[in-house]
C-alpha cells in the first residue's frame, strides 16, 4: 500500500494552508469521479482498473504465447503516451542487466520515440541477426515518429520474413475505426487491440498500450491491474488519508508559496523511467494557460553528484517528491577489509540498502535546511502490484490537481504547434501556405 508522508513539508506549509488545499482536492476528486469538469470526454481511465476483464488479459497473454520461443526480440513502436508507460514498467521490473542476460522472454526494445537516423540504422543492424516481432502503437494512427519507424520496420520484416509471417508477427494497437494505422492493419490482416476513445495517451498505461508490451517482457499484468484496482478503491474516497488527495493538496499548497518546479526523486535506477512517465503525465496535463508546476526528475544518489548543488543551493523555486522503496529485492552486505585503505570498515556488516536509506535521510534533511520541501511517497517494493498502485495514484492525483489549478487536465493543445511547423518545413501536402510563411521567417 502506498504511504504518503508529508512530515518533511511541515517547515514550509502551515496546517491551515494544507487543509484549505485538501478541501479543494476533494472538489477536484468529486469533479473527476462525477465527470462534470472540463475534458470529461477523456475520463475513461478512471474506472479502467475495475473494468478490465480477463478477456483483455488473456488476449495479451495469447500474443505472448504466440511469440514465445519464436522471436528473440519484440520491437515496440510508439511515442509519448504510447511508449512511456510500458517503458517505465519494463525498466522498473526488469533485471538491471537484462539486455546482457539469457532469458526465456523476448527482449523488448523501443522505436518510433525519436527521429534519429542513427537510432534507426543501429536498430536495423541489431535486428539483422535476430528474429523479431513488432507491436506498433498509435492512438491517432498518424503520429510522424512512429509512422516513419514502422514504415522502415515493416519493410525490413516483409523482406526478411515475408508478408504471411508478418501477419503473425505484427500487432497494431490503435483506434477502433479511425486513422492510417487502423486502415493499414485492416488491409494487412494484423491482429489489433483497441485504445478506448475516452482514454488519452498519457493515461493509457492500463490499456493494451501498456499491458501488451509489459506482458511480452514477461511480467504479470494481472497483478499490475490488481494494484491499480486497489488504488481505485482507496483513491475514490474523500478522506484525509486518500494518498491522491494528500499528494495533490500538498503539491498545490507548495506551488502557492512560489515553488514552481517539482522534482520527482528516486533512489533506485529501476525507477528512472517512472520520472519520464510522470513528467509527461503532469507536464502535458497541467502546463497550459500559462500555469502549472514544471515537472523535473532526478536519479539519486547519481544526480546528487550533478544536480545536488543546485537543489541544495540554487534559486529557491524547487520542491521534491521522493518515490521511496521500503524493501530492496536483494541483499548485499559490505564486508570488512583487512587493510581498510578506503576507510569504510565502519560500514562492515551493513547492507548496501542501509547506506542508501541513510543517503535518503541525510539528503532530505539537508534539502529541508536548504529550503526545499519534501513530499515522500513510499511503496513496499518494486513489483507489478505496487507499480499498478503507483500508476493509478499518480493519474487520479493528476486529474484532481489539474482541476485545482483551473485547467483542463485532459487536453494538450500546445503539442500541436511544433508539429505544424515540422509539416510545413517538410512540405507536406496541404501545408503550402504554412510552408511559405515559415520559410519567410528563416
Ligand atoms: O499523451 C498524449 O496524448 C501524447 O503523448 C500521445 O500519446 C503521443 O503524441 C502519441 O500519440 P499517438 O498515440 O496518437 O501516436
Amino acid at each position: 500500500m502506498i504511504n504518503v508522508n508529508l512530515k518533511a513539508t511541515e517547515n514550509f506549509v502551515s496546517s491551515e494552508l494544507y487543509n484549505k488545499q485538501v478541501e479543494q482536492a476533494y472538489k477536484g476528486l468529486d469533479t473527476v469521479l462525477k465527470g462534470n469538469g472540463a475534458g470529461n470526454d477523456f475520463l475513461g481511465w478512471v474506472n479502467l482498473p475495475s473494468e478490465i476483464d480477463n478477456a483483455l488479459i488473456d488476449a495479451c497473454n495469447s500474443i505472448v504465447s504466440r511469440w514465445r520461443g519464436k522471436v528473440d526480440v519484440v520491437v515496440v513502436v510508439g511515442i509519448g503516451g504510447s511508449y512511456l508507460g510500458a517503458k517505465c514498467a519494463i525498466e522498473a521490473l526488469s533485471h538491471s542487466f537484462a539486455a546482457n542476460m539469457c532469458t526465456t522472454n523476448p527482449q523488448v526494445v523501443f522505436a518510433g520515440h525519436n527521429i534519429s537516423e542513427d537510432y534507426a540504422a543501429e536498430l536495423l543492424e541489431f535486428l539483422s541477426t535476430r528474429t523479431y516481432a513488432t507491436v506498433v502503437i498509435s492512438k491517432s494512427g498518424t503520429t510522424t515518429e512512429p509512422a516513419i519507424a514502422f514504415r522502415i520496420i515493416k519493410e525490413d520484416m516483409e523482406k526478411r520474413f515475408g508478408k504471411e509471417v508478418c501477419k503473425e508477427r505484427i500487432v497494431a494497437i490503435t483506434d477502433a475505426s479511425k486513422g492510417a494505422l487502423r486502415t493499414l492493419a485492416n488491409q494487412e490482416g494484423y491482429s489489433t487491440f483497441i485504445i478506448p476513445d475516452n482514454v488519452g495517451g498519457r493515461f493509457s498505461v492500463l490499456t493494451p498500450v501498456g499491458l501488451l508490451p509489459i506482458a511480452l517482457a514477461g511480467f504479470n499484468i494481472k497483478e499490475l491491474v490488481e494494484g491499480a484496482r486497489h488504488m481505485q478503491e482507496v483513491c475514490s474516497k474523500p478522506e484525509a488519508n486518500n494518498p491522491a488527495v494528500m499528494y495533490a493538496a500538498m503539491r498545490n499548497a507548495i506551488y502557492s508559496l512560489g515553488k514552481k518546479i517539482e522534482i520527482l526523486v528516486n533512489y533506485n535506477p529501476k525507477l528512472q523511467y517512472l520520472g519520464e512517465w510522470w513528467k509527461q503525465l503532469y507536464g502535458e496535463s497541467e502546463g497550459k494557460d500559462e500555469k502549472g508546476i514544471f515537472p523535473a526528475s532526478v536519479n539519486f544518489s547519481t544526480d546528487l553528484h550533478s544536480m545536488g548543488q543546485y537543489i541544495q543551493d540554487g534559486e529557491r523555486i524547487l520542491f521534491e517528491t521522493n518515490v521511496l522503496v521500503k524493501n530492496a529485492a536483494h541483499k548485499v552486505v559490505i564486508e570488512s577489509d583487512a587493510q581498510n585503505l578506503d576507510g569504510l570498515n565502519f560500514l562492515a556488516g551493513k547492507r548496501v540498502e542501509e547506506v542508501n536509506k541513510m543517503a535518503q535521510l541525510g539528503t532530505k534533511l539537508a534539502h529541508i535546511d536548504g529550503g526545499v520541501p519534501n513530499i515522500e511517497i513510499e511503496i513496499e517494493k518494486i513489483d507489478e502490484y505496487n507499480l499498478g498502485e503507483l500508476f493509478y495514484m499518480f493519474e487520479i492525483a493528476c486529474g484532481i490537481s489539474g482541476y485545482m489549478l483551473g485547467v483542463n487536465p485532459f487536453n494538450q493543445p500546445g503539442v500541436e504547434d511544433y508539429k505544424k511547423n515540422i509539416f510545413a518545413l517538410l512540405d507536406k501536402p496541404g501545408y503550402e501556405e504554412a510552408s511559405k510563411a515559415i520559410r519567410a521567417r528563416l
